[in-house]
Parts: C-alpha cells; sequence; structure tokens
C-alpha cells in the first residue's frame, strides 16, 4: 500500500515536471478563429498534461498580448451556449468576457485576481448570497425559442459525463446492473425534470474576485451544459450542504433519483481517481438495497 502511494506521488510529481518543462519552453502557438495565440501553456493534467478531468485541451496563451485560457468544448452547441451565458445578467457574478472562439474551442479572458479558496470565512460571507442566487439564477435563465433549439444538445452532465465516463467499466458485473437501473429511474423521471442551464463545477476553485473591480467571476466552464444536469449543481457546488430548494425536485420519487445520481457520480470519481474498491463497493450496495 506504502509502495503504491509512493509511486502515485512519484508519478504526480513527474507530470508537474513535464508541465513546467513544457510551460517553460513558451514558445508554442496555436489558432483559434484565425487568430494567433502565442506563448501556449498547457493547463489540465490529470491523468495527462494538456487535458482536463473531463479529457478535453486546457491551456493558457496571450491573445493580442492578453492572457487568456482556451478550453475544447463538447460541441458546437456549447461554445454557442458559453455565448448566451456571456449576455446574460447575473447581479455581480460573470462569466470571464470570450476574447475569441469557433466550433470547438473558447478563449476567455483571465481574470486578475483572488480565488474564492483563499478567502477567509469572513470575507467569503460577503460574497456567498450573490454566488448562491448566482446559481438560482442560472436554473431560472430563459431562453428563447431559437436559444433552446441551438444549445439543446450543448452538453448534458448526466449522459455526456457521468453515464460516459463509466462505459469503460461496465464489464464489471456491478457497474453494468447499477447503470441498468440508474438508466430506468431516469426514464421513469425525466419529464418530470425540466430542463435547465446548468453548472456542476463550482466549487472554490473555479471563483474568483476580480482585484480591480471586486466583481466574481467563474472561471471553469467546460462543464456548463442544458439539460437535466442541474439537479446536482447545489451538491456539486460550495453549497453542498445546502439544499436545493426547487420545488420540482421535492417529491420523494425525484429526492431518490438525485441521490442515484449522486451515487453515479461517485462510482465515476472513484474510478478515475483510481479507486476502483471503492467504487466496486458502492454500486453493490446500491444494486443490493432497493433502488
Ligand atoms: N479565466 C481564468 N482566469 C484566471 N485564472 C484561471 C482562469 N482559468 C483558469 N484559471 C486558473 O487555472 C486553474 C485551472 O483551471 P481550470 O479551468 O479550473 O481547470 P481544472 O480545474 O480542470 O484543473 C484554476 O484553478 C485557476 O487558478
Ligand atoms: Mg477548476
Amino acid at each position: 500500500m506504502l509502495i503504491l502511494k509512493g509511486l502515485k506521488w512519484a508519478e504526480r510529481k513527474f507530470k508537474k515536471l513535464q508541465l513546467r518543462f513544457f510551460s517553460s519552453a513558451s514558445n508554442h502557438e496555436l489558432l483559434i478563429q484565425n487568430q494567433r495565440v502565442r506563448s501556449v501553456r498547457l493547463l489540465g493534467g490529470f491523468n495527462q498534461i494538456g487535458i482536463s478531468k473531463a479529457g478535453r485541451f486546457s491551456c493558457t496563451g496571450l491573445l493580442d498580448n492578453q492572457k487568456v485560457k482556451i478550453y475544447e468544448c463538447h460541441s458546437e452547441e456549447q461554445v454557442r451556449l458559453r455565448q448566451i451565458c456571456e449576455k446574460s445578467s447575473f447581479n455581480g457574478v460573470s462569466f470571464p468576457n470570450l476574447m475569441a472562439f469557433d466550433k470547438k474551442y473558447v478563449a476567455e479572458k483571465w481574470i486578475h485576481g483572488l480565488s474564492f479558496s483563499k478567502l477567509s470565512r469572513s470575507e467569503r460571507t460577503a460574497y456567498e448570497h450573490k454566488l448562491e442566487s448566482f446559481l438560482n439564477n442560472l436554473h431560472t435563465l430563459e431562453l428563447t425559442t431559437e436559444e433552446k433549439s441551438a444549445t439543446h444538445n450543448s452538453f448534458c452532465y448526466l449522459n455526456d459525463f457521468l453515464l460516459s465516463r463509466l462505459d469503460p467499466w461496465l464489464c464489471f458485473e456491478d457497474i453494468g446492473i447499477f447503470v441498468d437501473k440508474w438508466k430506468q429511474h431516469y426514464k421513469e423521471v425525466s419529464d418530470l425534470i425540466p430542463d435547465r442551464v446548468s453548472h456542476p463545477d463550482l466549487h472554490e476553485e473555479n471563483i474568483i474576485i476580480e482585484k480591480q473591480t471586486d466583481r466574481i467571476y467563474i472561471i471553469d466552464n467546460e462543464l456548463l451544459g442544458y439539460g437535466k444536469g442541474w439537479i446536482l449543481d447545489h451538491r456539486n457546488s460550495l453549497f453542498a450542504n445546502k439544499k436545493n430548494s426547487h420545488k420540482c425536485l421535492q417529491t420523494p420519487e425525484i429526492e431518490h433519483f438525485i441521490n442515484i445520481t449522486w451515487a453515479l457520480r461517485c462510482i465515476g470519481s472513484d474510478l478515475v481517481s483510481n479507486h476502483i474498491h471503492r467504487a466496486l463497493a458502492l454500486a453493490k450496495n446500491w444494486t443490493e438495497s432497493s433502488i
């Protein structure tokens, strides 16, 4: 066990070294919307440098001498959804300005400020209210009919992320059974849950308070989507211990579905972070209980 931990530690150090080596040789360039991004430095590195946890390319660079963060989108529709959110007002909480985008990549302005995770408890309270209303505002964002049809296939946190990352593991009987049961529940409740805009990654590290303006910025928008994924947005956020107060989620049937979906999320997180035994035990636990 100790040797395994040591090996993992060494692997992480090696990846960081690789990242630093690539970043120090920062004469790399790329093109986005025919604009040249210079001094490209890779981000990500969860499993592979330059690749995020969701398995997509991510880096920083200079566009017209301004620092940007670039990430690969799941689809052209997800790029469109990001544009729509840019235009919306969220009372003091913003998405970084879009500096360039094409059908696949988005370049967002780099925000100079302080990570929410570095704030003291009392400093946080000043912003928490705004952040909570941000999530609620996002969930009640009204899209026009044209916007809905342009974004409804943008990215679904449940199907395109939680479910698809279990694909390689379906050969384990308990995972296979768990997934089948989850799909059955999904079928039963999906008509009862409205589609909404969702941001399932609103945790402290992804929130920056801009120094100059004191504005709050949400800086990690790779999982921005549309569909039913919003049912886990609160649990996935810094408000994990507060209950999502949306009326349509208050029935026992949907509360149960939210719990199974949370289990789906935990099983996937365990699998991708090499806690295989824990993932299998969790799946078994659920399949043996009453789900
Ligand atoms: N637009 C941005 N402005 C300022 N800092 C950023 C921006 N985008 C990313 N970062 C910094 O880079 C880190 C990693 O980027 P992020 O998109 O959150 O990727 P991940 O969480 O998948 O590693 C963030 O925690 C933050 O410190
Ligand atoms: Mg992040």
